[in-house]
């Protein structure tokens, strides 16, 4: 029997892509999204790659009530909860929307998974709750998490606990807070992929809008760092990867027979610096592309990448995707973007 997923967000860069995967699995994905951050070139991507238009609930998960009558309609087996903010920068400037957007918007599902007793739940967390590694770069989940520098990291920081505090409340939920690291790439058919609203605040899509001439230029913010060539060191994992990690992550909780709480690192295990991505993005794509060294930017982390050994030990998950095969992707969605 097919099963119902709610996806929220579930037209945005992550959640389109894990809506994909789903839907090539089996599972017939339901998106909540209010499609403020979404773009009609997304939704027609996942009806072109997928030959189905997927079920799409325009509800802002906010919106307790309008989310209640979405899950008087299904009986979802899982819900994966993609719809929050996400820029580190823009959280410093508007802290209270990010506050009750990805705080609200999370109690709501959890009040109702629990009203319709949904028994699997993914939770999409990040990297940022591990904050600045000590010594060793390379993080696992037993790695102490320290209080984050933004309000947007605070947001999965106190996500995390409050998901702890369900569980510890109400142990028969099945629940995995998945630790993204530095999603980058696009759907290999091009036809989905990130759509930055604005100037990009991430690293590659600043590099793609600069080479098809978007942006006059990348600067790269610092070159003076405790590293290899100067340059922060980040772990970028390609998003069809993460987006499997989801599908795998939904799997296993499925066939657990009693209540969890477990959190997984999604990344490759390997460090990349900025200068790595821009030397592999002029050499593959043969651009030149116009940089300059900035100063550091406030509140980045120096170096940190995933010890991926409970992805692969719990989820039978690893990242089969290179950096090279995510830059190509990404080049691709860039120049598909400029035929629109
Ligand atoms: N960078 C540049 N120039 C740019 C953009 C980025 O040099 O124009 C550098 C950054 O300084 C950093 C690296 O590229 O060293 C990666 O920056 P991103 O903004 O792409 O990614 P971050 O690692 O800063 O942020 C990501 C997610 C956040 C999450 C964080 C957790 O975007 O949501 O990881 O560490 F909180």
């Amino acid at each position: 029997m097919n099963k119902y997923v709610l996806v929220t967000g579930g037209a945005g860069y992550i959640g389109s892509h894990t809506v994909v995967a789903l839907h090539q699995k089996g599972y017939i994905p339901v998106i909540v999204d209010d499609l403020r951050n979404a773009n009609p070139i997304v939704l027609e991507g996942m009806e072109h790659i997928l030959g189905v238009r997927p079920i799409l609930y325009k509800v802002d998960v906010c919106q307790k009530e309008a989310l209640r009558q979405i899950f008087e309609q299904y009986s979802f087996d899982g819900v994966i909860h993609f719809a929050a903010y996400k820029a580190v920068g823009e959280s410093v400037e508007k802290p209270l929307s990010y506050y009750e957007n990805n705080l609200v918007g999370l109690l709501n599902i959890l009040s109702l998974i629990d009203s319709f007793e949904v028994p699997n739940f993914v939770f999409s967390s990040s990297c940022t709750v591990y904050g600045e590694p000590k010594e060793i770069k390379e993080v696992t989940e037993q790695t102490p998490l320290q209080l984050p520098h933004s309000p947007y990291g605070f947001t999965k920081w106190m996500g995390e606990q409050i998901i702890s505090d369900f569980h510890k409340s109400k142990g028969k939920y099945k629940l995995m807070n998945l630790r993204y690291f530095n999603p980058v790439g696009a759907h290999p058919s091009a036809r989905i992929g990130e759509f930055p609203i604005g100037r990009p605040s991430n690293l590659l899509p600043f590099v793609t809008q600069t080479a098809i001439g978007k942006q006059e230029k990348l600067t790269i913010f610092g070159n003076d760092y405790p590293t290899k060539d100067g340059s922060c060191i980040r772990d970028y994992i390609h998003v069809t990867d993460l987006a499997e990690a989801h599908v795998a992550a939904l799997t296993y909780l499925s066939n657990q027979a009693k209540g969890l709480l477990e959190a997984v690192n999604i990344g490759t295990g390997k460090g990349t610096s900025v200068l790595e991505i821009v030397k592999a993005f002029e050499r593959i794509t043969n651009i030149s592309l116009p940089i300059e060294f900035g100063s550091r930017r406030l509140g980045d982390v120096v170096e940190i990448y995933a010890n991926v050994q409970k992805g692969q030990d719990l989820l039978g998950w690893q990242a089969r995707l290179s950096i090279d095969e995510a830059i190509e992707d990404a080049w691709a969605w860039e120049k598909y973007l400029a035929t629109k």
